[in-house]
């Protein structure tokens, strides 16, 4: 079973990632998961951080010459800001005097449920791992997963659909690769101009007025098999646990998969996807795909579509009201440094968490100890389907 932990505080020394149930043999670049950390860090909106650190994973453990072993794999990545943080957030009881607490609880945030939580005295102990510094370490994972998925044909895709009240008009002729090449070379990672254009003026007026934005994502994934994830039990639905991993995002508020809430509002005539023969290739096939690419909690073998809505960033430079945790007055929510707009990085994140998902449902129903034991499986499973 192909699993995950994450540790490490946005301010601490290192963030670690340890992913475990990758068979052995397959190729894992190192550069390539740089540079989905470097996407990630990429987006008109983000603040100071972004300039102080690059990041990059600093492999430990399970890779050897390029491939994978078998064995759990370690990434490390050093948190740069640290060097000017290592009294305030030292392990050394004699450093508590370097630390002024946070106080101040901002509304949005897990701050004042995560005091009284874990019964803290400082919104530092809760905002340090609450912080979304943590995805660094998930899309370091998701971009190792890309790599066991990628030798099946299986592309996986994050890109922005919309920022504030501003909607991009994605065009639907793009296949994968131009759709990745438009929207990577964008500011805000959306794949029509105009919309750029009104994105980047409105991130600067929030910037102005000390305020954030929010917006929703888009993650496509093609080249699935048919019948990955099942409707045999709750928790081996695909549709559900991709919806519980993105919902676990920080500032993620909802989740649709295709058509999502409009197939409430119309009816199953329009809504449900006719289905064909192509005698040719021997394969059934879909006249639409509203329904994302799942039916019955399986990949239907069409493209995977995802959205998520993120909110707006919780810091906000004008701060909203508030009150003091510790003398319970008024006060003004505290303020940490902060971007305006993180939406072009929630969809690199949101498509490294579908990756995870993806490569955990794939893994159940082709795994093996090895590289040459899931091509097996899964040649003779597309064999089967093709013979059906
Ligand atoms: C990529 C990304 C970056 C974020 N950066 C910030 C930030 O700079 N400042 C901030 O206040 N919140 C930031 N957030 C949002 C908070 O992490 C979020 O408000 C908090 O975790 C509570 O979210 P929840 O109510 O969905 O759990 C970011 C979220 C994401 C996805």
């Amino acid at each position: 079973m192909l699993r995950f932990l994450t540790a490490g505080e946005s301010h601490g020394p290192e963030l670690v990632a340890i992913v475990e149930g990758v068979p052995a043999g397959f190729d894992i670049d190192v550069a390539k998961i740089n540079g989905d950390l470097a996407r990630r860090q990429k987006g008109y909106g983000r603040g100071g951080r972004m300039l102080i650190e690059k990041d990059e994973v600093r492999p430990v453990s399970g890779i050897r010459f390029g491939k994978s072993i078998g064995s759990p794999i370690t990434f490390i990545v050093e948190n740069r800001d640290f060097k000017n943080w290592t009294k305030k957030m030292s392990a050394d009881p004699n450093d508590r005097a370097e630390a002024v607490p946070v106080t101040r609880a901002r509304p949005g945030h897990a701050d004042l449920a995560g005091v009284l939580k874990y019964n803290l005295e400082d919104i530092r102990d809760v905002l340090e791992r609450a912080s979304a510094r943590e995805t660094t370490a998930r899309v370091a994972i998701g971009s190792l997963v890309k790599q066991i998925l990628s030798p099946f044909g299986i592309d996986v895709l994050g890109y922005v659909a919309s920022i504030g009240a501003t909607e991009a008009k994605t065009p639907t002729t793009l296949d994968i690769d131009e759709l990745r090449r438009v929207t990577e070379a964008s500011q805000v990672r959306v794949a029509d101009p105009d919309a750029e254009r009104k994105i980047i003026a409105e991130i600067d007026e929030c910037k102005k007025t000390g305020d954030t934005l929010g917006g929703i994502v888009e993650v496509v994934a093609t080249g699935l098999p048919v019948g990955i994830g099942s409707y045999v039990q709750w928790d081996r639905k695909l549709d559900g646990r991709l919806a519980f991993a993105l919902l676990s995002l920080q500032a993620a508020k909802g989740v649709e998969l295709g058509l999502g809430f409009t197939a409430g509002r119309i009816r199953g005539s329009e809504l449900h996807d006719e289905i064909g023969y192509d005698n040719a290739s021997r394969r059934f096939t879909r006249h639409s795909n509203n329904s994302g690419g799942t039916e019955g909690g399986m990949s239907t073998g069409e493209p995977l579509r995802i959205r998520v809505a993120f909110k707006p960033l919780s810091t906000l430079m004008r701060p909203l009201r508030s009150v003091d945790i510790k003398t319970k007055a008024e006060a003004l929510g505290a303020i940490e440094r902060s971007d305006v707009c993180a939406i072009p990085a929630a969809a690199v994140i949101a498509e490294a968490v579908v990756a995870f998902e993806l490569g955990v449902a794939f893994l159940e129903k082709f795994g093996g100890d090895s590289m040459l034991e899931v091509a097996r499986n899964f040649k003779g499973f597309l064999e089967q389907v093709r013979d059906f």
